[in-house]
């Protein structure tokens, strides 16, 4: 496989045809399990209506567009999702850990309600948590439903009038939750030995304040106004070149086996970085494709942000 090229491929035999040791750093927005769509359903899918739309769904219109799983899920099966997201975190992991020279870092975009079982499948598989960073939207889409709206619908005004002020759901969700891991060094061994022989392990202050105006673990920053959106998850182009260069130095490897529209190739390409990337679907691999042949993003040498 060469370097600067997106593939179409599982995850797992992505990672598994890569050689040992060999990439400085594993940045990728992996499927937060939570149903958003068809590829981020990674459990055994126990009821059809998952991702389908209620009646009462489409009179609602574009506020809920696919139906989720409610928390407490449909069957005693769904209490397993948590344990199954560990398990599908484990499934490719072990080769991710396998790729990466030692002291290298893994940024993992993982969601609020599974990212802990990430964390525990990684601890397993031999990383070390070194912090969790955020990103922070300014604007993020607030789908509590209205408790009164949802009486009013059944035509029960007296518990309409009981729960107004009340909602059914999670508050506005501006925050995700950014984990990173390292590969830890040799025992015996020191952090500047691991820097001298693999050229990793340290993180770069200057090229964070490239982007933005302090060193905080959280980032508050949206899509550029001309940054066009390809994907249902993608993430800001600024933000991922920020994770690259704190973490690599120019003509180093970054790997994401998750790559959606190619958000991290792009930024590897923009900062100087080679990239191997990868998606299981055809449709986002040819949008990424055409995405990295385009300087429609670039931004040559980032910005420092307001
Ligand atoms: C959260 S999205 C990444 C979006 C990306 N950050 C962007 O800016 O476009 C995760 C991607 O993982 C892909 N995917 C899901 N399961 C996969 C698997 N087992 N192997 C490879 N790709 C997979 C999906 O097709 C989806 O594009």
């Amino acid at each position: 496989m060469n370097l600067n090229t997106i593939t179409q491929s599982s995850a797992d035999d992505f990672l598994k045809a890569l050689p040992s040791e060999f990439a400085h750093a594993l940045i990728s927005d992996i499927p937060y399990g939570i149903g958003m769509d068809d590829w981020d359903v990674l459990h055994a899918n126990t009821n059809s209506a998952l991702l389908g739309t209620s009646p009462a769904q489409q009179r609602a219109g574009a506020v809920f567009k696919k139906r989720g799983k409610p928390l407490n899920g449909w069957s005693n099966a769904d209490r397993n999702i948590p344990q199954e997201y560990y398990k599908w975190c484990r499934s490719w992991g072990d080769d991710a850990l396998r790729i990466l020279k030692p002291g290298a870092s893994v940024i993992i975009f993982a969601g609020r309600r599974l990212s802990h079982r990430c964390i525990c499948a990684f601890e397993d598989i031999g990383f070390t948590l070194k912090d969790t960073l955020g990103w922070v939207r300014p604007r993020a889409p607030y789908r509590a439903q209205r408790m009164s709206a949802v009486f009013d619908r059944r035509k029960n005004r007296a518990l309409s009038e009981k729960w107004r002020g009340w909602r059914l759901g999670n508050l506005c969700p501006v925050f995700e939750p950014i984990l990173w891991f390292v590969k830890p060094y040799a025992i015996g061994t020191t952090i500047v030995d691991n820097v001298i022989k693999h050229g990793i392990g340290g993180f770069n202050e200057h090229g964070l304040l490239r982007y933005f105006s302090n060193t905080n673990n959280l980032f508050e920053v949206n899509f550029a106004p001309d940054e066009k959106k390809i994907h249902p998850t993608q993430k800001p182009l600024v933000l991922m070149q920020a994770l690259i260069e704190l973490t690599t130095a120019p003509n180093q490897i970054v790997i994401d086996p998750f790559c959606g529209s190619g958000t991290t190739a792009l930024a590897a390409q923009n900062t100087g970085r080679n990239f191997m990337v990868s998606d299981n679907c055809s449709e986002f691999v040819a949008l990424a494709r055409e995405r990295i042949g385009s300087d429609l993003f670039k931004l040559a040498s980032g910005k420092i942000l307001p």
